[in-house]
């Protein structure tokens, strides 16, 4: 077994890759370098170019322009069965008459290993993704979330250097996700092995990714650490994309304040964006402390006034609206006690918060 090292080294590297269909171009040229080991998950919106950036890595559709490195070798033009790469789709696309074992052997038969051999790396891979025991069963005898195993064992089991998965778990309910979100992960750390996955869930790239790649209709619109992203988002899409976030409009006034639009002065950590500009300044909800409009604000933090415009209770969190003097509505999310301890639908409440909690974003 090898143990996962942090990711170093060059797996694969795209350099201007592009892609247009006829005249519509689905993916501007991208430089992107996925490194080896890494767990790097394209997240975005539908048709963002996702799958695209999939396909074109795998060879299944070629390039427009530019060039595709593994380990440092120009691949552009090899055939999609000599690029080493494993892929593992939302549809399972298991071969409905084969058995369990002979759609995991599928693989090894294909590059002729002698069958004692492909006996011992499908029980292996069986055994890896918890199905031991369910070789003679034909797929249409198992769940979603088996099936799905199935899926990865067959990709796992001829140890391919990179593993591509395209919403491999799209097709799962809640729970099972989160259990095989579990799975992905702990293989991911077993095998060492590079992971391209993509989703459209930013719970779930969040949860899974060293590193997370944003797309926006085409382009790469921030590709980070998941705390990178949600902590420092570069801009107003990212930061609605990924969690919940408060954008106050609001003007420079100098380095380090913004003139949140009617509503006063508030400090943010100094940027270098012109005296004037128009910015948006982002605070999280669960960064918004909520308090009694007369309680005394925390040295050198940032409040507006506001009255409590709605109450949600979704569990351990409960969200509260706020909508200040200015008629901008501000979200709070406090950890949940008892009702007792929740401010009063229509009471008057002060927003506080850090300034280092703040982001300034381009307007
Ligand atoms: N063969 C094709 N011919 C023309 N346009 C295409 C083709 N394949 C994809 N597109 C277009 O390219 C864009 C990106 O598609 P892609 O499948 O990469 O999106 P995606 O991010 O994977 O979306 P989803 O989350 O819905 O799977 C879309 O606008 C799509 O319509
Ligand atoms: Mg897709």
């Amino acid at each position: 077994m090898r143990i996962n090292n942090a990711p170093s080294g060059e797996a694969i590297s795209l350099r201007g890759i592009s892609k247009a269909f006829g005249s519509v171009t689905v993916l501007k040229a991208t430089e992107l370098t996925v490194k080896k080991s890494e767990f790097l998950t394209l997240l975005g919106p539908s048709g963002s170019g996702k799958t695209t950036l999939l396909n074109l890595i795998a060879g299944a559709i070629a390039p427009s322009s530019g060039e595709i490195l593994l380990s440092g070798r120009n691949i552009t033009r090899l055939p999609p069965r000599d690029r080493g790469i494993g892929m593992v789709f939302q549809s399972y696309a298991l071969m409905p008459h084969m058995t369990v074992f002979e759609n995991v052997a599928y693989p090894l038969r294909a590059r002729r290993e002698p069958s004692e051999t492909i006996r011992r790396k499908v029980l292996d891979a069986l055994d890896r993704v918890g199905l031991k025991g369910f070789e003679d069963r034909k797929p249409r005898q198992l769940s979603g979330g088996q099936q799905q195993r199935v899926g990865i064992a067959r990709c796992i089991v001829y140890s391919p250097d990179i593993i591509m998965m395209d919403e491999p778990l799209g097709a799962l309910d809640k729970n099972l996700r989160e259990q095989m979100q579990t799975e992905i992960k702990r293989l991911h750390h077993e095998l060492g092995t590079t992971i391209i996955y993509v989703t459209h869930d930013q719970e779930e790239a969040l949860n899974m990714s060293d590193r997370i790649c944003l797309m926006k209709t085409g382009e790469i619109a921030q590709l980070g650490t998941p705390d990178e992203l949600y902590f420092r988002p570069n801009s107003r899409f990212v930061a609605e994309f990924i969690g919940e976030s408060n954008l106050l409009l609001g003007k420079i006034t100098a380095v380090n304040r913004v003139s949140i639009d009617g509503a006063g002065l508030v400090h943010v950590p100094s940027s270098e964006r012109a005296l004037g500009s128009e910015v948006l300044v982002m605070v999280r909800p669960e960064k918004m402390q909520v308090s009694a409009a007369q309680a005394d604000t925390l040295a050198g933090h940032n409040w507006l006034h506001g009255t409590v415009e709605g109450i949600s209770f979704i569990g351990g969190m409960t969200r509260i609206t706020v909508k200040t003097v200015q008629g901008v509505s501000v979200t709070a999310k406090l950890v949940s006690g008892p009702a007792s301890t929740r401010p009063e639908l229509g009471s008057e409440v002060k927003l506080s918060w850090s300034p280092a909690e703040s982001v300034v974003l381009s307007a």
